[in-house]
This record gives C-alpha cells, sequence and structure tokens, in this order.
C-alpha cells in the first residue's frame, strides 16, 4: 500500500518530469504562441494595419483561439497579450522579467527622447529615474498641486464661455498650465504660450513613434546609419525635424527655474523644492541628481497632454449621450448645489463613475506602451523568447464583456455603480488604461484627479449638445480618432452652452 507520502512524492516526481519534458519540448521545437503565417524577411508587418491595431489584434485572438498571440515584425518577435488573466500572469505577476521596453533606436536616438524615463531600458537608470519621480509625486507632494488644478478647471470654464468651439486649444491649455505651474512654476500665457507649443509638438512626434512597428528602423536598426538622402531615408528627415524640439525640451524649463531661483522670482514647485532639498543636503553627487530630475520633470511635461485625449473623449460622450449628461448633471447639483463649482472635498460617485467610463470606452494609450521580456519564459506551453516586445492590448481588456458587463461599446457609467450608486468595489478598476507591473504610469493620480475635476465643472454649468445644421438637423459627431500610441479624438462641432443664467454667472465669478 502506498502511504500518503509516497503519494506526494510521487505527484512531485511526475509533475516535475512533466514540466521538464514540456519545457525541453517547448525549448527544443520552440513553439511560439500562435499567429499569422506572414512571408519571408518581412514577416507579418503587412498584417498589422497601421491604424486601430488593437482591434486586429481582437480578431487574431478570436481566429486563433488564443488570448496571446505572436507575430513576427521584420525578424523580431512581438507577443501580443489579448486578455486580462495573460496581462495579469505575466506583466503582473512576472514583472521581474517582463518590465525591460525594446531599444526603440526610432525614438531614443533618432528623435531624441532618450531622457524619457518612459522608454528607457530596465536596469539601474531607469530605477534610479523612476524612484525620483515617485518622491516627487508622493500623496503629501500630489495635494500641494490641487490648487492649480483647480484654478485651472475654472479658467477652463471662462475661456469656454468666450469660445467654445475652440475647446479642445482650452483643453490642452488647461493641461499645459497645470504642468507647467506645478512642475515649474511657470504662468503660462493665455495666447500661443511657447512653452505649451513645445509639449505639443513633442507630444506628436511621440505619438507618432512609439508603437511597434511604426517605423520600419525599429526592426532593422542598422537603418538609422542610411543617410538622409537615400531613397525611403525620409523617417531621418522626419526624425530630425522633430529632434530638434525633443532634444531642447528637458532644457528650457528647467532653464528658467534655475533663473528664477538666481534671481530671486522663483515660485514654488516641484522642481525649486527638489533643488532645495539636493543643495542643502549636498552630497557631492548634485550635478547627477539635478540631471535626473531635469529629466523626470520633462516626463512630466511631455506626458500632460494625455488627459487632453481623456477629456477629448468626454465631450464625445456627453454630445452623444444626452442622458447620461442629465444624470451626471444632476448628481453634480445634489451633491453640490447651484450656486458654487465643485471642488475637491465634494464627493460625487457619479463623477468617479465617468473618469473610469472615460478612459474605459477609448482608453488614451490603446496600446500602453510596449514591453520587453529579458529571460526566455514559457506560457502555457508556448515559448516566449527573451528580447521579444510584449504587448498589453489595454484596449481590449477594457472592451471585454466578461470583466466589464454587457455592450462595452457603449459610454455607460452606471456599469461602475452600484444600485445605491456608489462606487462598486468589485469591479476590477480601469487601471489598465495606465499601463502594468512595475511600468504602471506613475502620474496616473494626479492625471485622474484633474480629469475628474475637469469634468466636475464642465457639468455643473455647461450643457452640451450637438449642433444644429441650417435645416435643423442634428450634426453627428464622426467619432473618428487620430491613431498611435496616444490618440486623440478629432474635436467635433457641438454647442457648449450654460446651464442658465445664473450658471453664466457662476463662471463669470469663477478664479
Ligand atoms: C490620462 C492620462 C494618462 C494616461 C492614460 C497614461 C498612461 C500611461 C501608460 C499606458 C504608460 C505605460 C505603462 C506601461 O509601460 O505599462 C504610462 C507611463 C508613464 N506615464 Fe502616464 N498616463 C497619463 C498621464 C500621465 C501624467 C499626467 C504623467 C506625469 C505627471 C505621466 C507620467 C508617466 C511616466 C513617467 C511614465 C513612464 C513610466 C515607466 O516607464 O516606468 N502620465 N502612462
Ligand atoms: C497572479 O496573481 C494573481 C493575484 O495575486 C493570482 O490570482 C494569479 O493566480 C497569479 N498568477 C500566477 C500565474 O501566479
Ligand atoms: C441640454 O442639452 C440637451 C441635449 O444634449 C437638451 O435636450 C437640453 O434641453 C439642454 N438643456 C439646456 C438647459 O439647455
Amino acid at each position: 500500500m502506498f502511504s500518503h507520502l509516497h503519494y506526494l512524492v510521487l505527484s512531485f516526481i511526475l509533475s516535475t518530469l512533466y514540466l521538464a519534458i514540456n519545457s525541453y519540448i517547448n525549448r527544443r521545437y520552440k513553439i511560439l504562441p500562435p499567429g499569422p503565417k506572414g512571408l519571408p524577411l518581412i514577416g507579418n508587418l503587412l498584417d498589422v494595419p497601421k491604424t486601430q491595431e488593437w482591434l486586429t489584434f481582437i480578431e487574431m485572438s478570436r481566429k486563433y483561439d488564443s488570448d496571446i498571440i505572436s507575430l513576427n515584425l521584420v525578424g523580431d518577435t512581438v507577443i501580443v497579450l489579448n486578455s486580462l488573466r495573460a496581462v495579469d500572469d505575466l506583466l503582473e505577476n512576472k514583472s521581474g522579467i517582463y518590465s525591460d521596453r525594446p531599444p526603440f533606436p526610432m525614438l531614443n536616438d533618432l528623435v531624441g527622447f532618450h531622457w524619457n524615463l518612459g522608454f528607457m531600458r530596465y536596469g539601474p537608470r531607469w530605477k534610479e529615474h523612476r524612484k525620483v519621480f515617485l518622491q516627487q509625486f508622493q500623496p503629501s507632494e500630489v495635494l500641494l498641486h490641487r490648487p492649480v488644478e483647480l484654478q485651472a478647471a475654472r479658467q477652463l470654464l471662462q475661456r469656454l464661455l468666450d469660445s467654445p468651439d475652440k475647446y479642445e486649444r482650452h483643453l490642452r491649455h488647461m493641461a499645459g498650465m497645470i504642468i507647467l505651474s506645478t512642475a515649474y512654476g511657470i504662468d503660462v500665457q493665455p495666447e500661443d504660450d511657447p512653452y505649451v507649443d513645445i509639449s505639443e509638438r513633442a507630444e506628436k512626434a511621440m505619438a507618432l513613434t512609439a508603437n511597434k512597428g511604426s517605423f520600419l528602423v525599429d526592426s532593422l536598426p542598422f537603418l538609422k546609419y542610411i543617410p538622409e538622402f537615400f531613397p525611403g531615408a525620409g523617417f531621418k528627415k522626419q526624425a530630425r525635424e522633430w529632434s530638434k524640439v525633443v532634444e531642447a525640451m528637458p532644457n528650457i524649463p528647467y532653464d528658467f527655474v534655475k533663473k528664477a531661483r538666481v534671481d530671486g522670482t522663483a515660485r514654488s514647485s516641484i522642481a525649486s523644492r527638489a533643488l532645495d532639498r539636493i543643495e542643502e543636503s549636498s552630497d557631492g553627487d548634485d550635478e547627477e541628481r539635478k540631471l535626473v530630475l531635469r529629466n523626470i520633470l520633462a516626463v512630466c511635461y511631455s506626458g500632460a497632454d494625455t488627459t487632453v485625449s481623456a477629456l477629448g473623449s468626454f465631450m464625445l460622450a456627453m454630445t452623444i449621450y444626452p442622458e447620461v449628461q442629465k444624470k451626471a448633471q444632476a448628481a453634480v447639483d445634489e451633491a453640490v448645489g447651484r450656486d458654487r463649482l465643485p471642488d475637491f472635498n465634494d464627493d460625487i460617485p457619479y463623477v468617479d463613475a465617468l473618469v473610469r467610463e472615460v478612459l474605459r470606452w477609448h482608453p488614451v494609450t490603446p496600446l500602453g506602451i510596449v514591453h520587453a521580456v529579458t529571460e526566455n519564459d514559457i506560457y502555457k506551453g508556448y515559448h516566449i523568447p527573451a528580447g521579444a516586445a510584449v504587448i498589453g492590448n489595454a484596449w481590449a481588456i477594457l472592451h471585454d464583456e466578461t470583466t466589464y458587463g454587457p455592450r462595452t461599446d457603449q459610454f455607460i457609467p452606471e456599469r461602475w455603480l452600484t444600485d445605491e450608486g456608489k462606487i462598486n468595489r468589485q469591479m476590477r478598476d480601469p487601471s489598465a488604461a495606465f499601463g502594468f507591473g512595475r511600468r504602471i504610469c506613475p502620474g496616473r493620480d494626479m492625471a485622474q484627479w484633474s480629469i475628474w475635476i475637469a469634468i466636475a465643472s464642465i457639468l455643473a454649468v455647461y450643457n452640451i449638445s450637438k449642433r444644429l445644421d441650417e435645416k435643423g438637423i442634428p450634426i453627428e459627431p464622426s467619432g473618428e480618432y487620430t491613431s498611435g500610441m496616444v490618440c486623440y479624438p478629432i474635436p467635433h462641432e457641438c454647442d457648449i452652452l450654460p446651464r442658465s443664467e445664473e450658471a453664466r454667472v457662476v463662471i463669470q465669478d469663477a478664479v
């Protein structure tokens, strides 16, 4: 008779043997996750469209009946994870090996984003930058930003009164104001601010170059050495244009702070407080610490525009779903009353739900930022080779009806609420919108609060509706978005009008 112990030993041996054989077979035959066949040399380059790749990846998962698929982009292995489960298992639970980035020759070497923590390889340099970033954004610091966020939201309301058709410009201005003021103590100009202009141009370069497969040079790094006049080397000219702004970006506002400190005119900001601390506790490595500080401030500066995309989606949703808007306005009125504007002390669960739904419905970065794996791994019996690029498909995850309930293509804030109208804590939050594992967006708290106060403020006093054409027929927004790493809704025509005369007075008195 076998004792329990024997059973245990036997099953241990068998399962170890099974794992060993399985792993041997996988290594020996290197069975990659399924995916389309592809052509010689270029592999699947033609299977991945230049726009809305995330939808194509979802289709591939259906076709191959696997939530993990693999592609070959001109010799590079790209693994796409199309489910929360796969992302949890790999990017979260094994984040020790899944937190690298591919080398990004276009972005880092040619366009000049090498100072950006978001694109650094996993290692000591990234760790140091991330640590300094988190120090500057610990909760006690984030609280200091609230007055500026509030003021920026209220200025937004006034601008919407003057020129509602330029709402997108006003949203950009608001995001720029928050970041330039909190990070550097810079007051932005009402129009054509040079600092806002720089961040917009850099953001554009980033949006268009960061996705895997956007530029051939990312798969064939030697292409970065071909001369600009060569046929097909247009990307080098483009990169050189962008790099002028991108290389200068970390220095321009930082030099402003340095000068202001010398002149004694510096306002309190992340930069000024951190520089004070560095100089007080001087330990000989000041220059290095200042360089890291300069770099992480510039990441905030270049990352601020992402909130514009989220708020653009909010404007779109309010135009298309008037019933949702009506409920949201009622929720704000109930919490705040109608004679003042919302602030951070107001508890408005419906607005909490709106923020979540905006981030879910049209994720700002549908494919996040691509990760890379540093060691060979095996998942569900498939071989995942060291060095492979790994994409967490945030769109697929946030539109999965098994997680977020029915009709995920529709804007339904109620999916986040309990019957009593409180946030449903059972529901998985939309954190996939902010990426995964050790690389998850460290600015997400600040981003969510800026979005929250802007949404609450707009709802308190404005009514957004479809514009009528000459025949009195409502103009339907196209709902189109730009495509790239960061996606923006293309501004649509709509009417943005004060909800009442009372609201108009509240707006005029704000700030
Ligand atoms: C709605 C607004 C925002 C969204 C949707 C967003 C989304 C993301 C995503 C998807 C990533 C990549 C995570 C990964 O690799 O898995 C990321 C990284 C990052 N974000 Fe954000 N972000 C937003 C706002 C901000 C803001 C306002 C800041 C700065 C204050 C910021 C700073 C960063 C930084 C520094 C990284 C790089 C982290 C790293 O690679 O270690 N983000 N963000
Ligand atoms: C990953 O972690 C989650 C939660 O901690 C757990 O439910 C899941 O089973 C883990 N997956 C693996 C492969 O360990
Ligand atoms: C607000 O807009 C909705 C359409 O989105 C419209 O039905 C309603 O009458 C408007 N309310 C006010 C006060 O203008």
